[in-house]
């Protein structure tokens, strides 16, 4: 079961079945006890009933015994008509074992049932006065009382009542049969409750699961999940998340801020290196090796300045203290001026380069340094992963209100795999190939072009198939928009 609500309603379940079935079967036994209980007064006061009547009778009439027409003494009619309204199995025996009356249910019996009772009736008066007779063959099993008549004239022995067993049981059976019918309902409910409780008991904690997966990435850090008003085990959870989500805030913020001064602090001392280093190089009469040498170093000096530019960008975009300075210009202007450098760079690699920009001005409030970084970017990456012989094409073209810009290579492309990275900071296809190798780099132009995207309020997207080519394809919202959440991921 993967979910706790699951779980919680399956526990809750067998619980509730659990304690049904104890309180069923506590119900059940409690239940039969009381209907044999019953039944057991119920004949005792019948055997007392006919036991007082014969004495009433006898004391009134004296004589309640006559010989009927065989001459077997039988109970006198008027006493036998009284008697016949007693209900259950009723019998009266005479002093010698013989029956004297016999009730419509015992009459019903078979004469060897009838027969079995009497001689029950007609054990020593030292028997047992009660017990359980099941009446053979296949007759009903009886619960009796046996009362011997001392008071009423020297003919009477005992009298037997005795009541079906079956109709205590009965009782006790309905009631089983009425839980059968209600656990499986009750179980029913328990689990729809069950489930409906869980859920809202668990719905602030689906609540917390939403807010904080919105939270995705550094720049979202200052939200704060909504407290509840109760301290109550979420109502902790979601302070105490809150608490950790401020701790991150705080060192993100503090990292930020040392690779923003880590990469001011490098640009002086870096300039100082280039101007030295450039005047060391003008310098007359100086070795070959020397110059080699010193060429070396001024390559490498300007690489590390276009990185640590990269990084403070990107470190004061993340702080947002990189604001875009924007200017209603006509993007075919900066995208004819960019593509020319794209020409200059394409030469170079022996790539054939295309611009194509629209007939109609675009104009749009843009920050163009920012917009002519970009694309210079993505300009550099197209001609450094096309072989010698591609082509690539820069295209400026409104679409659905918006415009678009799209820069297409017949290069090397991006693996699937690694499209989803691309735009992560110092990421590299290759990178073990060195820094200073063919196709050198530092993996933070395409950061940088999404984030000017963003920025703008556009988006930067790429297609791209290994060994065809690679397309990316940047929108930019014609209006001012605010820039969209997220940003580079920091
Ligand atoms: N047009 C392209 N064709 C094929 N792969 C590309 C293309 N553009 C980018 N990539 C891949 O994406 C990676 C990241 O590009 P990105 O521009 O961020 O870094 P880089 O070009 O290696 O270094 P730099 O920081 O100097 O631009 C590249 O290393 C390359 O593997
Ligand atoms: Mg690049």
């Amino acid at each position: 079961m993967q979910t706790i609500r699951g779980r919680l309603t399956a526990w809750y379940s067998i619980a509730l079945a659990l304690t049904l079935a104890a309180f069923a079967a506590v119900l059940y036994g409690a239940r039969r006890a009381a209907s044999y209980q019953d039944l057991d007064q119920r004949i005792q006061s019948e055997a007392a009933l006919t036991g007082g009547i014969l004495t009433e009778s006898y004391r009134a009439r004296g004589v309640l015994v006559r010989g009927d027409t065989a001459g077997r003494p039988v109970l006198i009619p008027d006493l036998a008509a009284l008697l016949e309204a007693v209900p259950d199995y009723l019998i009266i025996t005479a002093r010698d074992g013989s029956l004297l009356f016999a009730s419509p249910d015992a009459r019903a019996l078979t004469f060897q049932q009838v027969e079995q009772l009497r001689l029950v009736a007609a054990a020593p008066i030292s028997g047992r006065t009660s017990g359980a007779l099941q009446l053979e063959p296949d007759g009903p099993k009886l619960h009796y009382a046996l009362r011997y008549v001392t008071d009423a004239g020297p003919q009477f022995g005992a009298i037997l009542a005795g009541a079906n067993l079956r109709s205590a049981e009965l009782s006790a059976e309905q009631l089983l049969s009425t839980i059968a019918l209600i656990l499986p309902l009750g179980l029913v409910t328990a689990l729809l409750v069950g489930s409906w409780i869980a859920r809202h008991a668990l719905a602030p904690v689906d609540r917390i699961i939403t807010e904080v997966r919105e939270i995705t990435d550094g720049r979202s850090l200052h939200r704060r999940l909504a407290e509840p008003m109760v301290k109550d085990e979420l109502g902790r959870l979601t302070e105490t998340l809150n608490q950790m989500m401020t701790r991150l805030e705080r060192s993100f913020a503090a990292l930020r801020r040392f690779t923003a001064d880590a990469s001011h602090e490098l640009k002086t001392p870096l300039t100082v290196l280039r101007a030295g280093v450039e005047r060391a190089i003008t310098m007359p009469s100086l070795p070959s090796e020397a110059l080699a040498a010193l060429e070396e170093t001024l390559q490498e000096i300007n690489r590390m300045t276009e990185l640590v530019e990269a990084l403070l960008m990107l470190a004061r975009a993340d702080e947002g203290t990189a604001p875009l300075h924007r200017e209603t210009v006509d993007l075919r202007a900066i995208v004819e001026e960019t593509g020319e450098t794209g020409e200059l760079l394409a030469a170079e690699a022996a790539v054939n380069m295309e611009v194509a920009t629209p007939a109609d001005p675009v104009i749009v409030p843009v920050d163009a340094s920012r917009i002519r970084q970009l694309i210079l970017n993505l300009l550099t990456n197209a001609v450094k992963y096309t072989p010698a012989g591609g082509s690539v094409r820069l295209q400026l073209g409104p679409s659905n209100g918006r415009v678009t810009l799209t820069v297409a290579d017949s290069g090397v492309g991006i693996a699937p795999g690694d499209l989803p990275h691309i735009f992560d900071r110092f990421w590299r296809a290759d990178s073990a190939r060195t820094r200073t190798g063919e196709r050198s780099g530092t993996g933070l132009g395409l950061a940088i072009c999404k984030w000017i995207a963003e920025a703008h309020g556009g988006t930067i997207d790429v297609q791209s198939r290994p060994g065809r080519g690679t397309t990316f394809t940047v929108t930019l919202p014609r209006e001012t928009t605010a820039p969209t959440p997220g940003g580079p991921s920091s």
